[in-house]
């Protein structure tokens, strides 16, 4: 064995896996999340999570990970073959080579766009050259209106201007035609018209077209206090829809919205005006995944735990610097007082326990337990098994969690959420975030620094700091297929980067090319998502369920630097098998309609879907092909 099969130091490790967990999910997943879900209503369920899946699962795979290695197995159907005797382990096995490769599809065209933004900011691509249009951008903050109340108004005031034919502004028995909705029960004062506050008590107006060009006048509107003066710009006593926009999409018309648009190539040809073809994003893309092939190519303590030493520690000064740049900024405009990263932070950390009953936290939260700290994928694994046998993973698999989690916690909860507080507002913030991570970052944030001296310089730091947080993970999600294609075809380090690098290619030029389709959210959804938490369940149940529970307990025990109490074995044993089937089928039962079925998926990017699921397919098809055909595996597992 070369002596690049191993971590060249416990320093070198713990960076490693260390910039294996810290990712682009810290610093744009995690606030998106915090802010989507209420700040500190998000936090409890997520540290409960932590504590009862993230530390155990996380033990369990890197104690798995250093078992399968010291016979000399790199890669899950190898290690998972330790663990039981039978033909179909290593099948299962094959899932955790799928796995991380289907993901680092995906996450490194994302980590492509930071490459390409931390460039753009150094050049100011995406700064407006005229600061007072640019600031015009910026959206009006109307504390008290949700983008839901303005969303069901305007349902109710298009259903009555569309149904009510003498213009009256009520509708009469005979102008309403809705048969699911009898009309004498909405007109609950029974005077033979609707009015539009009856109309919208009595009923859920999803079916309703919000598109038309209706307007919506001060009388029909109910909201509160002087929010329709504020929301009525052009202060011609309605609203009409770009007025209501502003709430429902703060920055969809912003200039940034347009570039990253046109960057990804979104938006319609002939409205663009920044990038006209896909050239730039092909091209940081390549450019990403040659780093990473590069990377790999120079093995475990040349390449990864280099690139870590290196990587980690800028990481964390431009985190750092940006943190206190956000710190110091206090409450930008005087005008608006609650814009301040102090309303922010303490939006962030102010627990919530109201929350604890919802559902959709609690999945959330777990979801975003796995994805931060890397648990799943058999990435974790393929690191864990160059350790030396007897070395411990306990202590330093908690140090690599407690970095992650500061990361997480710490830093990335005091960027991205409390400088946009400061600068939109948290009632716009939130609907930022709601409407995905991609907007906080690379929508809202470049908006940010083009307001701020120096502006350049913190935009180049924020993307350069998403993007060595990034490549650091890619790697990692890159590794257990070379490992694999070493250990099963006896090929070179260099000649498997090289076939990494080529899937890579060759499975991420659809999601290019085709991102608006939705291909991309596909893999997010069924890989980083679903896959996460199947391949974990096969992990935890081969290790403390087939192994052995006796066995399990020894192995997590042997060479530990410190105690771990008794009560995680029963936690790894029991709770956390029933957590994750508990998981799985609260996502079912969440996304059965829109997101497994399609249901209002539109027509046209149907077909990108489903090409989208068969690839996932195929590859996992493929894997076990190559597991099945390998051409060591007899050797290996007799060794
Ligand atoms: N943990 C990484 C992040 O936070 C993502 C990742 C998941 C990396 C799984 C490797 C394996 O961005």
């Amino acid at each position: 064995m070369s002596e690049h099969d191993r971590w060249a130091s416990r320093m070198g490790l713990v960076l490693a896996m260390a910039g294996n967990a810290v990712g682009l999910g810290n610093f744009l997943r995690f606030p998106r999340l915090a802010a989507q879900y209420g700040g500190g209503a998000f936090l409890i369920p997520y540290l409960i999570a932590l504590v009862l899946l993230g530390i155990p699962l996380m033990w369990v795979e890197w104690t798995v990970g250093r078992y399968g290695g010291q016979f000399g197995n790199r890669s899950a159907p190898g290690i998972f073959a330790r663990l039981w005797q039978s033909n179909w382990s290593k099948y299962l096995g094959s899932l955790g080579i799928a796995l991380p490769l289907l993901f680092t599809v995906f996450y490194t065209y994302i980590e492509s766009w930071t490459l390409a933004y931390a460039c753009f900011s150094c050049t100011g691509s995406y700064m407006e050259k005229d600061p007072e249009r640019a600031r015009r951008e910026i959206p009006v903050a109307i504390e008290g209106v949700t983008p839901e109340d303005l969303q069901a108004m305007w349902a109710v005031q298009t259903l009555i201007a569309q149904s009510d034919a003498n213009q009256d502004g009520q509708l009469s028995r005979a102008e309403w035609t809705d048969p699911n909705r009898p009309f004498e029960q909405l007109d609950t004062d029974a005077d033979g018209v609707l009015t539009a506050s009856e109309v919208r008590a009595g009923a859920a107006l999803e079916k309703v077209d919000v598109a038309g060009s209706f307007l919506l006048s001060r009388s029909a509107w109910t909201g509160t206090g002087e929010a329709f003066e504020l929301l009525d710009v052009n202060a011609d006593g309605q609203l009409d829809e770009s007025e209501v926009q502003r709430v429902m999409k703060p920055l969809a018309g912003a200039h940034t919205n347009r570039f990253l648009q046109d960057y990804q190539g979104v938006s319609e040809p002939e409205q663009r005006t920044y990038f006209h073809s896909l050239g730039w994003a092909i091209g940081f893309w390549v450019v990403t995944v040659l780093i990473n092939t590069w990377v790999i190519s120079r093995g475990i303590s040349g390449g990864i735990e280099r690139l870590a030493k290196v990587a980690m520690p800028l990481l964390f000064v431009f985190a750092f610097i940006l943190a206190i740049r956000v710190l110091t900024l206090g409450t930008p405009d005087p005008n608006y007082p609650d814009h301040s990263v102090w309303v922010g932070l303490n939006y962030i950390w102010e627990p919530n326990f109201a929350a604890l009953t919802d559902f959709d936290v609690w999945l959330a939260a777990a979801g975003q337990i796995f994805f931060t700290l890397s648990i799943g994928t058999g990435a974790i694994l393929c690191y864990a098994s160059y350790i030396r046998p007897q070395d411990d993973c306990i202590l330093t698999g908690l140090t690599t969690s407690a970095t992650n989690e500061f990361a997480e916690v710490v830093l990335g909860a005091t960027i991205a959420i409390p400088i946009a507080v400061a600068t939109f507002g948290l009632a716009n913030t939130r609907v930022i975030a709601g409407q995905g991570s991609f907007d906080l970052a690379f929508v809202a944030m470049p908006i940010i620094f083009e307001q701020m001296p120096a502006g350049r310089l913190f935009g180049a730091l924020w993307f350069a700091l998403l993007f060595f947080a990034g490549v650091t993970s890619s790697v990692a999600l890159c590794q257990p297929l070379v490992a694999f294609l070493q250990e099963a075809f006896l090929i070179s380090r260099r000649r498997a980067a090289l076939c990494c690098g080529a899937a890579m290619i060759v499975l991420g030029l659809p999601m290019v090319l085709w991102l608006k389709a939705g291909y991309l959210d596909q893999y997010d959804f069924w890989v980083g998502t679903f896959g996460l938490v199947i391949f974990s369940l096969v992990e935890v149940l081969l290790f403390a369920w087939v192994f052995g529970g006796e066995n399990m307990w020894q192995e997590i025990r042997r060479n530990a630097d410190i105690q771990v109490p008794r009560v995680f074995y029963y936690v790894i044993r029991y709770v956390v098998p029933l957590v994750l089937i508990w998981l799985l089928a609260g996502w079912c039962c969440q996304n059965f309609h829109a997101v497994i079925l399609l249901k209002g998926a539109k027509p046209e990017t149907v077909p990108y879907i489903w090409l989208s699921r068969a690839t996932i397919l195929a590859v996992i098809v493929a894997t076990a092909v190559l597991v099945a055909v390998g051409r060591r595996w007899k050797r290996s597992l007799s060794a």
